[in-house]
């Protein structure tokens, strides 16, 4: 809800917990009032009353203090919006008016004929925060066109968090003391990366489960940048954005309308799990298509098969996936055109006529006469040289002309900014979705952009977003042609998980890490910001064949993994009797506790580092505790469990052992697990009485 002052000047969002607000002077500067616990439009009014510093000519009064800093004038921050209109660079405005009917506050200003309007959307604590540019003039240039800038309130010395990785190694957390300057961190390469999700928070004395934390998350899957800034008099502002740089984002063209992403904010008291869990809350509530619905157990073939699969192959692992309780089986890589592997065939969206004579339909039909889903993997966004596609239309790639075309795994990438190349992936998905009975999609982009030229377009900067537009454009039309089709992000593991790729997708692919051990950071990582309702993990073989050729046993393999949304990927084939047994009792226990990990409130008991780790889930009256045990060391006793989120009053039976505890009892003296040696794990569920 936003509420105005009388003088229309001073505004006022309200969560359940929070407030924000921002004021305009009567210079026209927009400047922040306020970020945190709940407050009253009175107190927003007398804030707006405080007056800024006086400028003087080494120091801006309007750093740090300004809602949208923008490039121009008395401002030495890293403007969060750069225009440039022939000769001129910059922006100075006037306020143009606001209105609050439909639950988005907009503040409108006005450069000349460029409209600039600022959208406020509170969607329980998290504000969504993104701007709109309407130019009624000559073309002009965006250099940059942040989504928002936040600012802190003051404090002694604030701390970042972020998630930063590489490929099979990804969402891992990091804490470090924030300094003067500025700490830039985003992606060069055309999708959200591995390398960091779009996410920071900042705390100056958070724990897990007390103290303020301030969170901001941007929705866009393509190239983007967030800077944290600690400017000389300590204050602190995060601006981000689409875009890696100022050097060109977009040409507005004559009555033009740019839209950046969201850009969503959150405050928090509740230390770092509580605002995990606001942002979870959010992402089931607002974001995530049909997250009340939960995600089945998959299979899939990448593991197991690779590029060497055949129908009768898939036919007898999908056997006896189903007699293991799996719900859903996917064809991973290599089912169509030439694609025997990575050097051809991405592109030829056909299935492969030596291996499935008949297409796909006989294999999509057997799989669903086991009791399971269908699903496959896709590339669409890339395509090998070596393929039908590129023959035909070697210009629809991005390259620079006359230079040499940079191919990693063997591929390029496809133009989406062209009309005719997402026409033409729209036809072959649809084709392909409408010609055998698939239910799910599994959607990878195996490459970063390198050479992203478009020879002959006036603005081929604009590739970068639009691109992602074409994306999104293509996935909504799936998803609008085919309802009950389900998709997953996948770039190469988990290079592409963001609140933009979130709005439109069921599920994402965590990581191609799939060792139990090395998963435990990674998922703690992505815990932070994701649901468990989002993230896919899979048991796959032991000792580990991506990866590390680590050992571990089925139940540690299945703990691990049953934090999310469990799948299994190892070759079957070879899996023994009681394997497949133990296997299947392992899915049977999963499905019983999914409604609890997938929709209950997240609570961090112990994160990986300490050798112990633990994450407890509470829906109603259930709760679910995974403990994995990495190394028992001198025969100390492993450390109960303390738990969160119960009742101290009521008493709880676990079903594992068939003891009541006492709420009080879990909370402050813990639940003993038994736990001992290495690699070690269990899961407990608890009711309350
Ligand atoms: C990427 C994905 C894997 C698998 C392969 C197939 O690496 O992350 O899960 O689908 O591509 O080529």
């Amino acid at each position: 809800m936003a509420q105005v002052s009388q003088d229309g000047r001073t505004w006022l969002l309200t969560g359940p917990a929070s407030s924000y607000a921002v004021h305009v002077t009567d210079r026209d500067e927009l400047v922040h009032l306020h970020w945190g616990p709940r407050i009253a439009l009175a107190d927003a009014e007398a804030l707006a009353r405080r007056p800024l510093p006086d400028d003087w000519p080494f120091e801006s009064r309007l750093d740090g203090r300004e809602e949208y800093p923008v490039e121009g004038g008395p401002r030495f921050t890293r403007p969060a919006l750069s225009v440039r209109a022939g000769a001129r660079r910059g922006t100075e405005w006037v306020f143009d008016g606001h209105e609050a009917d439909d639950g988005t506050l907009r503040l409108r200003f006005r450069d000349g004929a460029l409209t600039v309007t600022l959208h406020y959307r509170m969607r329980g604590d998290v504000i969504e925060r993104w701007v709109t540019l309407h130019n009624g003039g000559p073309a002009v240039e965006l250099l940059r066109a942040d989504s928002a800038t936040w600012t802190l309130p003051d404090r002694e010395q604030w701390r970042l968090s972020q998630l930063h990785g590489r490929w099979a190694a990804e969402s891992r957390l990091t804490r470090s003391p924030l300094t003067y300057g500025e700490k830039v961190i985003g992606s060069r390469r055309g999708h959200t990366g591995h390398q960091h999700l779009p996410w920071v928070a900042l705390d100056t004395d958070a724990t897990e489960e007390h103290g303020e934390v301030y969170g901001c998350a941007l929705g866009w899957s393509g190239s983007w940048r967030i800077c944290v800034a600690q400017l000389p008099d300590a204050r602190v502002q995060i601006t981000g954005g689409s875009g890696h740089d100022d050097s060109g984002l977009l040409m507005l063209d004559t009555d033009e309308t740019h839209v950046t992403p969201v850009f969503a904010g959150l405050w928090s008291d509740g230390g770092f799990g509580g605002a995990s869990r606001a942002w979870h809350a959010y992402q089931r509530t607002y974001v995530v298509p049909g997250a009340d619905r939960d995600r089945p157990v998959l299979f899939n073939s990448w593991e197991a098969t690779g590029f060497d699969i055949a129908q009768e192959q898939q036919r007898e692992l999908a056997e006896r996936a189903a007699a293991m309780g799996v719900e859903l089986f996917v064809v991973d890589d290599g089912w169509f055109g030439a694609r025997t592997s990575d050097r051809a065939g991405l592109g030829d969206w056909t299935p492969n006529p030596d291996r499935f004579p008949g297409g796909l339909k006989p294999l999509a039909d057997h799989v669903h006469a086991l009791g399971m889903q269908f699903g496959i993997w896709v590339e669409p966004e890339m395509v090998n040289p070596d393929s039908d596609l590129y023959r035909a239309h070697p210009d629809w790639v991005q390259f620079q002309p006359g230079r040499r075309r940079t191919e990693f795994r063997n591929q390029l990438v496809l133009n989406l900014a062209r009309d005719d190349v997402r026409e033409y992936l729209w036809e072959q998905l649809h084709g392909l979705l409408s010609a055998a009975p698939v239910d799910y999609v599994k959607w990878d982009f195996n490459r970063c952009f390198t050479d992203a030229g478009w020879p002959g377009d006036p603005y081929p900067q604009r590739l970068w977003t639009d691109h992602v537009h074409g994306l999104y454009g293509l996935l909504d039309r799936l998803r609008a042609a085919h309802p009950h089709v389900a998709f997953e992000s996948c770039s190469g593991g988990g290079g592409r998980i963001d609140l933009g790729i979130l709005s439109r997708t069921d599920q994402v692919w965590t990581s191609d890490n799939t060792d139990p051990l090395d998963r435990l950071a990674v998922q703690h990582g992505f815990s932070q910001i994701h649901p468990a309702r989002v993230m896919a993990a899979w048991v796959t073989d032991s000792p580990n064949t991506m990866l590390n050729g680590r050992v571990s046993s089925l139940r540690f393999r299945f703990v691990s993994a049953m934090a999310g949304v469990l799948g299994v990927g190892g070759d079957l084939t070879r899996w023994t009797g009681e394997e497949l047994a133990e296997a299947r009792e392992w899915v049977a226990l999963y499905k019983e506790i999914r409604p609890v990990v997938q929709r209950g409130d997240l609570y961090r008991l112990r994160p990986p580092e300490g050798g112990l780790s633990a994450v407890q889930y509470v829906l109603g009256d259930e709760t679910v505790v995974l403990a994995c045990l990495q190394a028992q060391h001198h025969g100390e006793p492993v450390p109960a469990l303390r738990l969160r989120g119960l009742d101290p009053t009521a008493s709880y039976e676990c079903r594992e052992s068939d003891e009541v505890h006492r709420g009080a009892v879990l909370l402050h003296h813990g639940l003993p697990t038994g736990l001992r040696g290495d690699l070690d794990a269990a899961v407990f569920r608890l009711r309350r009485l």
